[in-house]
Protein backbone atom coordinates (compact mmCIF):
# COMPACT_ATOMS: atom_id res chain seq x y z
CA UNK A 1 0.00 0.00 0.00
CA UNK A 2 1.64 3.62 -1.20
CA UNK A 3 1.99 5.57 1.82
CA UNK A 4 -0.36 8.80 0.04
CA UNK A 5 -3.34 5.79 -0.36
CA UNK A 6 -3.19 4.72 3.65
CA UNK A 7 -3.40 8.06 4.45
CA UNK A 8 -6.36 8.95 2.10
CA UNK A 9 -7.78 5.62 3.75
CA UNK A 10 -7.47 7.15 6.87
CA UNK A 11 -9.18 10.32 6.28
CA UNK A 12 -12.13 9.07 4.66
CA UNK A 13 -12.69 6.20 7.89
CA UNK A 14 -12.26 9.39 9.97
CA UNK A 15 -14.61 11.12 8.29
CA UNK A 16 -17.30 8.80 7.86
CA UNK A 17 -16.65 8.29 12.09
CA UNK A 18 -17.41 11.90 12.58
CA UNK A 19 -20.28 12.13 9.91
CA UNK A 20 -21.92 9.53 11.97
CA UNK A 21 -21.68 11.26 15.62
CA UNK A 22 -22.95 14.23 13.81
CA UNK A 23 -25.99 12.75 11.97
CA UNK A 24 -26.51 11.55 15.80
CA UNK A 25 -26.35 7.50 16.53
CA UNK A 26 -29.61 6.34 17.66
CA UNK A 27 -29.64 5.56 21.38
CA UNK A 28 -28.20 3.00 23.33
CA UNK A 29 -31.04 -0.27 23.22
CA UNK A 30 -31.80 -1.75 26.97
CA UNK A 31 -31.80 -5.51 27.40
CA UNK A 32 -33.86 -7.47 29.37
CA UNK A 33 -34.45 -10.86 30.89
CA UNK A 34 -38.20 -11.36 32.44
CA UNK A 35 -39.33 -13.29 34.75
CA UNK A 36 -35.83 -12.30 35.48
CA UNK A 37 -31.78 -13.40 34.22
CA UNK A 38 -31.07 -16.67 36.89
CA UNK A 39 -33.81 -19.14 35.26
CA UNK A 40 -34.38 -23.06 36.01
CA UNK A 41 -33.49 -25.46 33.38
CA UNK A 42 -36.36 -26.09 31.34
CA UNK A 43 -38.45 -22.80 32.20
CA UNK A 44 -39.51 -20.21 29.38
CA UNK A 45 -37.73 -16.65 29.45
CA UNK A 46 -38.69 -13.90 27.47
CA UNK A 47 -35.17 -11.50 26.25
CA UNK A 48 -36.76 -7.94 25.47
CA UNK A 49 -34.31 -5.31 23.08
CA UNK A 50 -35.51 -1.77 24.09
CA UNK A 51 -34.65 0.90 21.05
CA UNK A 52 -36.44 3.43 19.78
CA UNK A 53 -39.61 3.96 17.98
CA UNK A 54 -38.88 3.21 13.76
CA UNK A 55 -36.15 0.51 14.40
CA UNK A 56 -36.02 -1.79 11.62
CA UNK A 57 -34.02 -4.84 12.46
CA UNK A 58 -33.06 -6.01 16.12
CA UNK A 59 -29.81 -8.44 16.43
CA UNK A 60 -28.81 -10.48 19.58
CA UNK A 61 -25.89 -11.13 20.02
CA UNK A 62 -24.43 -14.37 22.23
CA UNK A 63 -20.99 -13.83 23.47
CA UNK A 64 -18.76 -17.14 21.67
CA UNK A 65 -21.24 -17.38 18.88
CA UNK A 66 -20.78 -15.65 15.48
CA UNK A 67 -22.57 -12.35 15.09
CA UNK A 68 -25.55 -12.21 15.01
CA UNK A 69 -27.00 -14.67 16.70
CA UNK A 70 -30.52 -13.92 16.16
CA UNK A 71 -32.26 -11.33 14.35
CA UNK A 72 -35.68 -9.83 14.65
CA UNK A 73 -37.27 -7.39 11.88
CA UNK A 74 -40.72 -5.77 13.79
CA UNK A 75 -43.62 -6.11 11.01
CA UNK A 76 -44.26 -2.24 11.73
CA UNK A 77 -41.29 -0.68 12.74
CA UNK A 78 -41.20 -0.47 16.33
CA UNK A 79 -39.34 0.35 19.59
CA UNK A 80 -38.69 -3.21 21.20
CA UNK A 81 -38.20 -6.84 19.91
CA UNK A 82 -38.52 -9.85 21.87
CA UNK A 83 -36.63 -12.97 21.68
CA UNK A 84 -38.40 -15.82 23.60
CA UNK A 85 -37.29 -19.02 24.63
CA UNK A 86 -39.76 -21.56 25.65
CA UNK A 87 -37.23 -23.63 27.25
CA UNK A 88 -34.19 -22.74 28.65
CA UNK A 89 -31.51 -25.39 28.34
CA UNK A 90 -27.49 -25.12 29.29
CA UNK A 91 -26.52 -23.84 25.53
CA UNK A 92 -29.30 -20.44 26.00
CA UNK A 93 -26.83 -19.63 29.06
CA UNK A 94 -24.21 -16.93 28.85
CA UNK A 95 -23.62 -13.19 27.81
CA UNK A 96 -26.04 -11.65 25.38
CA UNK A 97 -25.82 -7.94 23.68
CA UNK A 98 -28.22 -6.62 21.19
CA UNK A 99 -28.32 -3.19 18.86
CA UNK A 100 -30.91 -2.46 16.43
CA UNK A 101 -30.77 -0.36 12.77
CA UNK A 102 -32.45 2.99 12.51
CA UNK A 103 -33.12 4.84 9.68
CA UNK A 104 -29.78 7.53 10.84
CA UNK A 105 -27.96 4.15 11.18
CA UNK A 106 -26.72 1.29 13.70
CA UNK A 107 -26.97 1.72 17.65
CA UNK A 108 -24.57 0.95 19.41
CA UNK A 109 -25.04 -2.17 21.63
CA UNK A 110 -26.21 -2.33 24.81
CA UNK A 111 -24.94 -3.19 28.34
CA UNK A 112 -24.01 -6.88 28.67
CA UNK A 113 -27.14 -9.20 29.91
CA UNK A 114 -25.88 -12.33 31.72
CA UNK A 115 -28.33 -15.13 31.77
CA UNK A 116 -27.50 -17.91 33.84
CA UNK A 117 -29.05 -21.24 33.69
CA UNK A 118 -29.69 -23.06 37.01
CA UNK A 119 -30.32 -27.25 37.45
CA UNK A 120 -27.82 -28.94 35.53
CA UNK A 121 -26.10 -30.20 38.96
CA UNK A 122 -27.29 -31.09 42.08
CA UNK A 123 -27.49 -28.71 44.77
CA UNK A 124 -24.37 -27.71 47.10
CA UNK A 125 -25.48 -27.29 50.87
CA UNK A 126 -25.57 -24.17 52.82
CA UNK A 127 -24.82 -23.28 56.95
CA UNK A 128 -24.18 -20.92 59.35
CA UNK A 129 -20.67 -20.64 60.94
CA UNK A 130 -20.56 -20.73 64.04
CA UNK A 131 -24.60 -20.79 64.13
CA UNK A 132 -27.31 -19.34 62.02
CA UNK A 133 -27.92 -17.13 65.36
CA UNK A 134 -26.36 -13.69 65.16
CA UNK A 135 -26.68 -11.00 67.40
CA UNK A 136 -27.34 -7.82 66.02
CA UNK A 137 -24.54 -5.70 64.70
CA UNK A 138 -22.20 -9.23 64.48
CA UNK A 139 -20.55 -10.85 61.78
CA UNK A 140 -21.30 -14.83 60.20
CA UNK A 141 -19.18 -17.03 58.13
CA UNK A 142 -21.32 -18.94 55.49
CA UNK A 143 -20.36 -21.75 54.00
CA UNK A 144 -21.41 -23.98 50.72
CA UNK A 145 -20.14 -26.66 49.73
CA UNK A 146 -20.62 -29.81 48.13
CA UNK A 147 -19.13 -33.09 46.70
CA UNK A 148 -19.24 -32.07 43.30
CA UNK A 149 -15.98 -30.52 42.55
CA UNK A 150 -17.63 -27.15 42.08
CA UNK A 151 -14.66 -24.60 40.92
CA UNK A 152 -16.63 -21.94 42.25
CA UNK A 153 -19.62 -20.75 44.60
CA UNK A 154 -22.12 -17.80 44.11
CA UNK A 155 -24.32 -16.70 47.49
CA UNK A 156 -27.41 -14.84 46.79
CA UNK A 157 -29.57 -12.96 48.90
CA UNK A 158 -33.06 -12.71 48.84
CA UNK A 159 -35.47 -10.10 48.71
CA UNK A 160 -36.28 -6.46 47.62
CA UNK A 161 -32.62 -6.27 46.34
CA UNK A 162 -30.96 -9.31 44.79
CA UNK A 163 -27.71 -9.56 45.57
CA UNK A 164 -25.16 -12.09 44.83
CA UNK A 165 -21.47 -12.59 45.25
CA UNK A 166 -19.04 -14.87 43.78
CA UNK A 167 -16.10 -17.13 45.18
CA UNK A 168 -13.68 -19.30 43.57
CA UNK A 169 -13.91 -22.75 45.77
CA UNK A 170 -11.09 -23.33 48.20
CA UNK A 171 -10.08 -26.89 48.35
CA UNK A 172 -10.06 -29.98 46.08
CA UNK A 173 -10.52 -33.07 48.37
CA UNK A 174 -11.72 -36.09 46.87
CA UNK A 175 -14.36 -33.57 45.10
CA UNK A 176 -14.98 -31.51 47.99
CA UNK A 177 -14.63 -28.07 47.68
CA UNK A 178 -16.46 -25.35 49.26
CA UNK A 179 -16.67 -21.18 49.17
CA UNK A 180 -16.63 -19.09 53.03
CA UNK A 181 -18.33 -15.97 52.64
CA UNK A 182 -18.01 -13.22 55.19
CA UNK A 183 -21.43 -12.20 55.88
CA UNK A 184 -22.03 -8.84 58.45
CA UNK A 185 -22.72 -6.96 60.29
CA UNK A 186 -26.06 -8.19 60.52
CA UNK A 187 -29.09 -5.94 61.53
CA UNK A 188 -32.46 -6.71 62.51
CA UNK A 189 -34.94 -5.31 60.63
CA UNK A 190 -34.14 -6.80 57.77
CA UNK A 191 -34.14 -9.86 56.43
CA UNK A 192 -31.05 -12.29 55.95
CA UNK A 193 -32.56 -15.30 53.83
CA UNK A 194 -29.11 -17.24 51.66
CA UNK A 195 -28.95 -19.94 48.83
CA UNK A 196 -25.98 -20.49 47.42
CA UNK A 197 -25.14 -22.41 44.28
CA UNK A 198 -21.97 -24.32 42.60
CA UNK A 199 -20.77 -23.88 39.03
CA UNK A 200 -17.46 -24.68 36.92
CA UNK A 201 -15.23 -22.45 35.25
CA UNK A 202 -15.48 -23.96 32.26
CA UNK A 203 -18.87 -22.62 32.03
CA UNK A 204 -19.80 -19.99 34.57
CA UNK A 205 -23.30 -18.86 33.76
CA UNK A 206 -24.66 -22.75 33.98
CA UNK A 207 -25.57 -22.72 37.98
CA UNK A 208 -26.26 -26.17 39.92
CA UNK A 209 -29.64 -26.19 41.81
CA UNK A 210 -30.10 -23.84 44.41
CA UNK A 211 -29.39 -24.72 48.30
CA UNK A 212 -31.73 -25.13 50.39
CA UNK A 213 -32.61 -21.72 51.71
CA UNK A 214 -30.78 -20.23 54.81
CA UNK A 215 -32.26 -17.39 57.14
CA UNK A 216 -30.40 -16.15 59.86
CA UNK A 217 -32.04 -15.29 62.94
CA UNK A 218 -30.76 -11.83 64.62
CA UNK A 219 -32.59 -12.17 68.74
CA UNK A 220 -34.46 -8.99 69.44
CA UNK A 221 -35.67 -8.24 72.38
CA UNK A 222 -39.66 -8.42 72.48
CA UNK A 223 -40.93 -11.28 75.33
CA UNK A 224 -38.99 -14.35 75.37
CA UNK A 225 -40.79 -17.57 74.83
CA UNK A 226 -40.41 -20.68 77.06
CA UNK A 227 -39.55 -24.01 75.72
CA UNK A 228 -40.10 -27.41 77.53
CA UNK A 229 -39.81 -30.73 76.87
CA UNK A 230 -43.09 -33.08 76.22
CA UNK A 231 -41.08 -35.95 78.06
CA UNK A 232 -39.12 -34.31 80.17
CA UNK A 233 -35.37 -33.46 79.57
CA UNK A 234 -33.70 -36.85 80.33
CA UNK A 235 -34.79 -39.22 77.02
CA UNK A 236 -33.64 -42.65 75.51
CA UNK A 237 -32.50 -43.49 72.06
CA UNK A 238 -35.24 -44.91 70.12
CA UNK A 239 -37.90 -42.39 71.57
CA UNK A 240 -39.52 -39.75 69.73
CA UNK A 241 -38.79 -36.07 70.76
CA UNK A 242 -40.70 -32.75 70.71
CA UNK A 243 -39.96 -29.63 72.05
CA UNK A 244 -42.69 -27.18 72.65
CA UNK A 245 -41.98 -23.91 71.95
CA UNK A 246 -44.51 -21.21 73.61
CA UNK A 247 -45.65 -17.99 74.73
CA UNK A 248 -48.44 -15.48 75.50
CA UNK A 249 -46.96 -12.37 73.37
CA UNK A 250 -48.98 -14.15 70.28
CA UNK A 251 -46.08 -14.99 67.97
CA UNK A 252 -46.91 -16.13 64.81
CA UNK A 253 -44.13 -18.29 64.22
CA UNK A 254 -41.48 -19.86 66.27
CA UNK A 255 -37.97 -21.23 65.65
CA UNK A 256 -36.03 -23.41 67.65
CA UNK A 257 -31.85 -23.38 67.99
CA UNK A 258 -29.25 -25.96 68.81
CA UNK A 259 -26.11 -24.64 70.79
CA UNK A 260 -23.22 -25.37 67.49
CA UNK A 261 -26.26 -26.80 65.51
CA UNK A 262 -26.60 -25.19 61.82
CA UNK A 263 -30.00 -25.31 60.85
CA UNK A 264 -33.13 -23.71 62.48
CA UNK A 265 -36.39 -25.17 61.96
CA UNK A 266 -39.47 -22.84 61.86
CA UNK A 267 -43.00 -23.46 62.53
CA UNK A 268 -46.00 -21.37 61.38
CA UNK A 269 -48.42 -20.99 64.13
CA UNK A 270 -51.78 -21.09 62.30
CA UNK A 271 -54.24 -19.85 64.69
CA UNK A 272 -52.91 -17.85 67.96
CA UNK A 273 -55.56 -17.98 70.01
CA UNK A 274 -56.24 -14.92 73.07
CA UNK A 275 -52.60 -14.10 72.43
CA UNK A 276 -51.60 -17.52 73.32
CA UNK A 277 -49.43 -19.42 70.97
CA UNK A 278 -47.29 -22.17 70.34
CA UNK A 279 -45.45 -24.64 68.22
CA UNK A 280 -44.43 -27.90 68.34
CA UNK A 281 -40.94 -29.00 67.07
CA UNK A 282 -40.78 -33.15 66.54
CA UNK A 283 -37.14 -33.76 66.38
CA UNK A 284 -37.79 -37.32 65.06
CA UNK A 285 -36.10 -40.38 67.09
CA UNK A 286 -33.46 -39.73 69.54
CA UNK A 287 -30.43 -39.99 68.62
CA UNK A 288 -27.01 -38.74 70.66
CA UNK A 289 -26.81 -35.79 67.94
CA UNK A 290 -30.01 -34.81 69.85
CA UNK A 291 -28.06 -34.34 73.39
CA UNK A 292 -27.66 -30.31 73.71
CA UNK A 293 -28.77 -26.96 74.27
CA UNK A 294 -31.76 -26.01 72.85
CA UNK A 295 -33.81 -22.24 72.95
CA UNK A 296 -36.27 -21.17 70.95
CA UNK A 297 -37.56 -17.70 69.73
CA UNK A 298 -40.57 -16.40 68.78
CA UNK A 299 -41.90 -13.60 65.24
CA UNK A 300 -44.24 -12.10 63.06
CA UNK A 301 -44.49 -14.13 59.84
CA UNK A 302 -44.52 -11.39 57.74
CA UNK A 303 -41.72 -9.31 59.99
CA UNK A 304 -38.03 -9.77 60.14
CA UNK A 305 -37.50 -9.72 63.61
CA UNK A 306 -37.48 -12.06 66.30
CA UNK A 307 -37.92 -12.04 70.17
CA UNK A 308 -35.56 -12.27 72.89
CA UNK A 309 -34.28 -16.20 73.33
CA UNK A 310 -36.11 -18.62 75.56
CA UNK A 311 -34.38 -20.09 78.34
CA UNK A 312 -31.87 -22.81 77.66
CA UNK A 313 -33.47 -26.43 77.81
CA UNK A 314 -30.84 -29.19 78.24
CA UNK A 315 -32.05 -32.37 76.31
CA UNK A 316 -29.50 -35.32 77.37
CA UNK A 317 -29.98 -38.78 75.99
CA UNK A 318 -29.46 -41.48 78.16
CA UNK A 319 -27.73 -44.72 77.69
CA UNK A 320 -25.18 -43.57 75.54
CA UNK A 321 -22.25 -44.66 78.44
CA UNK A 322 -21.92 -48.72 79.35
CA UNK A 323 -22.09 -47.51 82.99
CA UNK A 324 -25.34 -47.90 85.34
CA UNK A 325 -24.65 -46.06 88.85
CA UNK A 326 -26.16 -47.48 91.90
CA UNK A 327 -28.82 -45.08 93.90
CA UNK A 328 -28.97 -45.98 97.43
CA UNK A 329 -30.34 -43.84 100.40
CA UNK A 330 -29.98 -43.01 104.30
CA UNK A 331 -31.43 -42.88 106.36
CA UNK A 332 -34.29 -45.45 104.26
CA UNK A 333 -36.93 -45.18 101.85
CA UNK A 334 -39.80 -44.43 104.25
CA UNK A 335 -38.66 -40.69 106.32
CA UNK A 336 -40.25 -38.39 108.47
CA UNK A 337 -40.86 -34.60 106.96
CA UNK A 338 -38.21 -32.39 108.70
CA UNK A 339 -35.65 -35.24 108.53
CA UNK A 340 -32.26 -35.05 106.69
CA UNK A 341 -32.07 -37.47 103.72
CA UNK A 342 -29.22 -37.94 101.42
CA UNK A 343 -29.22 -39.91 97.90
CA UNK A 344 -26.26 -41.23 97.23
CA UNK A 345 -25.13 -42.11 93.39
CA UNK A 346 -22.01 -44.40 93.03
CA UNK A 347 -20.29 -45.59 89.94
CA UNK A 348 -17.04 -48.38 89.50
CA UNK A 349 -15.78 -46.32 87.14
CA UNK A 350 -14.71 -42.79 86.27
CA UNK A 351 -17.23 -40.11 86.26
CA UNK A 352 -16.97 -36.63 86.43
CA UNK A 353 -20.34 -35.56 87.29
CA UNK A 354 -23.67 -37.26 88.53
CA UNK A 355 -27.21 -36.24 87.55
CA UNK A 356 -30.38 -37.25 89.95
CA UNK A 357 -33.46 -36.95 88.20
CA UNK A 358 -37.57 -37.49 89.91
CA UNK A 359 -39.87 -38.96 87.74
CA UNK A 360 -42.84 -36.36 86.38
CA UNK A 361 -40.68 -33.56 87.26
CA UNK A 362 -40.07 -30.48 84.65
CA UNK A 363 -37.31 -28.97 86.78
CA UNK A 364 -33.38 -29.97 85.27
CA UNK A 365 -32.03 -32.69 86.70
CA UNK A 366 -29.59 -31.93 89.59
CA UNK A 367 -25.99 -32.36 89.05
CA UNK A 368 -23.05 -33.24 91.11
CA UNK A 369 -19.39 -33.36 90.36
CA UNK A 370 -18.10 -36.47 91.22
CA UNK A 371 -15.92 -37.42 94.50
CA UNK A 372 -13.37 -40.73 94.48
CA UNK A 373 -13.94 -42.31 97.64
CA UNK A 374 -13.91 -45.68 99.09
CA UNK A 375 -12.26 -47.56 95.39
CA UNK A 376 -15.75 -45.80 93.88
CA UNK A 377 -16.84 -42.66 91.89
CA UNK A 378 -19.49 -41.08 93.92
CA UNK A 379 -22.03 -37.60 94.54
CA UNK A 380 -24.25 -37.17 97.62
CA UNK A 381 -27.75 -35.20 96.92
CA UNK A 382 -28.65 -34.38 100.15
CA UNK A 383 -32.02 -32.80 100.92
CA UNK A 384 -32.42 -31.09 104.19
CA UNK A 385 -35.88 -30.62 105.74
CA UNK A 386 -36.91 -32.68 103.87
CA UNK A 387 -41.06 -32.06 102.74
CA UNK A 388 -43.54 -34.38 101.26
CA UNK A 389 -42.73 -32.39 98.16
CA UNK A 390 -39.46 -34.63 98.22
CA UNK A 391 -41.35 -37.53 98.10
CA UNK A 392 -41.19 -39.53 94.49
CA UNK A 393 -38.99 -42.12 92.61
CA UNK A 394 -35.67 -40.75 91.77
CA UNK A 395 -33.16 -42.20 88.80
CA UNK A 396 -29.32 -41.48 88.78
CA UNK A 397 -27.30 -41.20 85.88
CA UNK A 398 -23.66 -40.45 85.29
CA UNK A 399 -21.65 -38.82 82.72
CA UNK A 400 -18.20 -37.46 81.13
CA UNK A 401 -17.05 -33.75 80.77
CA UNK A 402 -15.86 -34.56 77.26
CA UNK A 403 -19.62 -34.83 76.54
CA UNK A 404 -22.09 -33.68 79.05
CA UNK A 405 -25.32 -34.24 77.40
CA UNK A 406 -24.83 -37.87 77.02
CA UNK A 407 -25.72 -40.44 79.99
CA UNK A 408 -25.53 -43.40 81.60
CA UNK A 409 -28.23 -45.78 81.43
CA UNK A 410 -30.34 -45.06 84.56
CA UNK A 411 -29.91 -46.28 88.07
CA UNK A 412 -32.62 -48.66 89.60
CA UNK A 413 -35.68 -46.17 90.43
CA UNK A 414 -35.87 -45.69 94.00
CA UNK A 415 -38.90 -44.68 95.77
CA UNK A 416 -38.70 -41.96 98.66
CA UNK A 417 -41.84 -41.82 100.80
CA UNK A 418 -42.16 -39.15 103.11
CA UNK A 419 -44.34 -39.66 105.99
CA UNK A 420 -46.48 -36.54 106.57
CA UNK A 421 -46.39 -36.76 110.48
CA UNK A 422 -45.51 -33.99 112.23
CA UNK A 423 -43.73 -33.86 116.14
CA UNK A 424 -47.03 -32.32 117.06
CA UNK A 425 -49.65 -34.98 115.48
CA UNK A 426 -47.16 -37.32 117.36
CA UNK A 427 -47.90 -36.13 120.96
CA UNK A 428 -51.99 -35.89 120.22
CA UNK A 429 -52.03 -39.36 118.91
CA UNK A 430 -50.33 -40.69 121.87
CA UNK A 431 -52.57 -38.58 124.21
CA UNK A 432 -55.30 -40.50 122.22
CA UNK A 433 -53.96 -43.87 122.43
CA UNK A 434 -53.47 -43.17 126.33
CA UNK A 435 -56.90 -41.98 126.73
CA UNK A 436 -58.04 -45.19 125.18
CA UNK A 437 -56.25 -46.86 126.59
CA UNK A 438 -57.31 -45.55 130.70
CA UNK A 439 -61.33 -45.75 129.25
CA UNK A 440 -60.71 -49.40 128.70
CA UNK A 441 -59.13 -49.94 132.28
CA UNK A 442 -62.17 -48.04 133.90
CA UNK A 443 -64.37 -50.26 131.58
CA UNK A 444 -62.84 -53.34 132.84
CA UNK A 445 -62.75 -51.93 136.52
CA UNK A 446 -66.41 -51.11 135.76
CA UNK A 447 -67.36 -54.67 134.81
CA UNK A 448 -64.33 -56.37 137.30
CA UNK A 449 -66.81 -54.17 140.00
CA UNK A 450 -70.01 -55.71 138.98
CA UNK A 451 -69.16 -59.00 137.96
CA UNK A 452 -67.94 -59.23 142.38
CA UNK A 453 -71.01 -57.67 143.27
CA UNK A 454 -72.82 -60.15 141.25
CA UNK A 455 -71.09 -63.03 143.19
CA UNK A 456 -71.84 -61.40 146.61
CA UNK A 457 -75.54 -61.66 146.12
CA UNK A 458 -75.43 -65.72 144.40
CA UNK A 459 -73.51 -65.86 147.92
CA UNK A 460 -76.11 -64.40 149.79
CA UNK A 461 -78.95 -65.59 147.93
CA UNK A 462 -77.50 -69.49 148.27
CA UNK A 463 -76.88 -68.81 151.80
CA UNK A 464 -80.47 -68.78 152.85
C1 LIG B 1 -43.16 -13.97 27.16
O1 LIG B 1 -43.97 -13.13 26.38
C2 LIG B 1 -45.16 -13.74 25.93
C3 LIG B 1 -45.85 -12.77 24.98
O2 LIG B 1 -45.95 -11.51 25.56
C4 LIG B 1 -46.03 -14.06 27.13
O3 LIG B 1 -47.22 -14.70 26.73
C5 LIG B 1 -45.26 -14.97 28.06
O4 LIG B 1 -46.02 -15.18 29.24
C6 LIG B 1 -43.92 -14.35 28.41
N1 LIG B 1 -43.16 -15.31 29.18
C7 LIG B 1 -42.49 -14.99 30.28
C8 LIG B 1 -41.71 -16.09 30.93
O5 LIG B 1 -42.49 -13.86 30.74
C1 LIG C 1 -17.78 -7.32 61.61
O1 LIG C 1 -16.95 -7.09 60.50
C2 LIG C 1 -16.64 -5.74 60.27
C3 LIG C 1 -15.80 -5.62 59.02
O2 LIG C 1 -16.01 -6.68 58.18
C4 LIG C 1 -15.87 -5.18 61.47
O3 LIG C 1 -15.63 -3.81 61.28
C5 LIG C 1 -16.71 -5.38 62.72
O4 LIG C 1 -15.98 -4.98 63.85
C6 LIG C 1 -17.10 -6.83 62.88
N1 LIG C 1 -18.00 -6.96 64.01
C7 LIG C 1 -17.85 -7.88 64.98
C8 LIG C 1 -18.84 -7.86 66.08
O5 LIG C 1 -16.92 -8.70 64.96
C1 LIG D 1 -16.92 -28.30 32.64
O1 LIG D 1 -16.09 -29.03 33.53
C2 LIG D 1 -16.78 -30.05 34.28
C3 LIG D 1 -15.78 -30.66 35.26
O2 LIG D 1 -14.54 -30.11 35.20
C4 LIG D 1 -17.35 -31.08 33.34
O3 LIG D 1 -18.06 -32.05 34.08
C5 LIG D 1 -18.29 -30.38 32.36
O4 LIG D 1 -18.76 -31.31 31.41
C6 LIG D 1 -17.58 -29.24 31.64
N1 LIG D 1 -18.57 -28.51 30.84
C7 LIG D 1 -18.34 -28.04 29.66
C8 LIG D 1 -19.45 -27.31 29.01
O5 LIG D 1 -17.25 -28.18 29.12
C1 LIG E 1 -42.78 -41.84 66.97
O1 LIG E 1 -43.65 -41.11 66.14
C2 LIG E 1 -44.06 -41.81 64.99
C3 LIG E 1 -44.92 -40.89 64.14
O2 LIG E 1 -45.32 -39.76 64.80
C4 LIG E 1 -44.84 -43.06 65.41
O3 LIG E 1 -45.24 -43.78 64.26
C5 LIG E 1 -43.93 -43.92 66.28
O4 LIG E 1 -44.67 -45.03 66.73
C6 LIG E 1 -43.41 -43.12 67.45
N1 LIG E 1 -42.43 -43.94 68.16
C7 LIG E 1 -42.42 -44.03 69.50
C8 LIG E 1 -41.35 -44.90 70.07
O5 LIG E 1 -43.24 -43.48 70.22
C1 LIG F 1 -49.28 -14.59 58.69
O1 LIG F 1 -50.11 -14.92 59.78
C2 LIG F 1 -51.44 -14.47 59.65
C3 LIG F 1 -52.19 -14.87 60.91
O2 LIG F 1 -51.40 -14.78 62.02
C4 LIG F 1 -52.09 -15.11 58.44
O3 LIG F 1 -53.40 -14.61 58.29
C5 LIG F 1 -51.27 -14.82 57.21
O4 LIG F 1 -51.80 -15.53 56.12
C6 LIG F 1 -49.83 -15.25 57.44
N1 LIG F 1 -49.04 -14.88 56.28
C7 LIG F 1 -48.22 -15.72 55.68
C8 LIG F 1 -47.47 -15.17 54.52
O5 LIG F 1 -48.07 -16.87 56.06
Amino acid sequence: MTPILTALLCLGLSVGLRTRVQAGTPPKPTLQAEPGSVIPWGSPVNITCQGTLGAEEYHLDKEGNTPPWKTQKPPNPGDKAMFSITRTTDNDAGRYRCYYRSPSGWSESSDPLELVVTGPYRKPSLSALPSPVVTSGGNVTLQCGSGQGFDRFILTKEGEHRLSWTLDSQQHIRGQSQALFPVGPVTPNLWWTFRCYGCYRNSTQVWSQPSDPLELLVPGVSGKPSLLAQQGPIVASGQNLTLRCRSDVGYDRFALSKEGGQDLPQSLVLQPQAGLSQADFSLDTVSTSHGGRYRCYGGHNLSSEWSAPSDPLDILVAGQLSDRPSLTVQPGTTVTSGEKVTLLCQSQTLKDTFLLSKEGAADPPLRLPSHHRAQQFQAEFSMSPVTSAHGGTYRCYSSLSTAPYLLSHPSEPLELRVSASHPLDYTVENLIRLGVAGLILVVLGVLLFQAQNCQTSIHQETGV
